[in-house]
């Protein structure tokens, strides 16, 4: 049964895929599979909140759409156990309700970054926000590793 521990490594896991897929996304020009301006490209996709994916780039950009919900899911349930140990660790639950108080921030960039015609400044913003909630994520992830190595087995957090 996993625990609060391996629900935020698989937070940090899922941050990472998210962040590469968005990279994916930069890269491969992809970023407008989805229309821009605001409106009919966010929060819906080309109009409707299912798209024809006989388009490429709406494919690729509805995926890491999907896959930002998904992340924002599994940090939100990973945050929940964290605080839910006992006893708690005080700094990584705190730094997971960080992280997870910046995912509707970082959605509502994304919305932005669409809305505004893929703004490099936005975009970079967008950017920002994930490396700032992935690093975030990483550190909880590495003081729950230190403090499950150190500590002795009948003393450990039960999650
Ligand atoms: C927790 C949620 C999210 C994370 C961590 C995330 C992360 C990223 C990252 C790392 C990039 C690559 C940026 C770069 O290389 O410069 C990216 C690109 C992008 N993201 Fe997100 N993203 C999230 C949610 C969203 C949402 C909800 C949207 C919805 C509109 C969105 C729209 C975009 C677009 C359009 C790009 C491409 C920008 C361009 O072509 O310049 N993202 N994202």
């Amino acid at each position: 049964m996993p625990n609060a521990r391996h629900w935020v490594y698989g937070a940090a896991l899922a941050i990472y895929v998210l962040s590469a897929w968005g990279a994916y996304v930069t890269l491969g020009g992809y970023g407008a599979g989805c229309g821009t301006g605001f409106g009919a490209s966010w929060p819906l996709c080309n109009g409707v909140l299912i798209p024809s994916f006989s388009h490429y780039p709406t494919i690729i950009e509805y995926i890491h759409r999907f896959l930002s919900v998904l992340t924002g899911l599994v940090m939100l349930y990973a945050t929940v156990k964290t605080w839910r140990m006992s006893p708690r660790l005080q700094l990584p639950s705190r730094l997971m309700l960080l992280a997870i108080v910046l995912v509707p921030i970082q959605v509502g960039i994304g919305g932005e970054v669409v809305g505004s015609g893929l703004s490099a400044l936005i975009a970079t913003t967008h950017f920002c926000f994930a490396i700032a909630i992935f690093g975030i994520v990483t550190v909880a992830a590495t003081l729950m590793y230190v403090d499950n190595k150190s500590a002795p087995a009948a003393t450990r957090p039960v999650a």
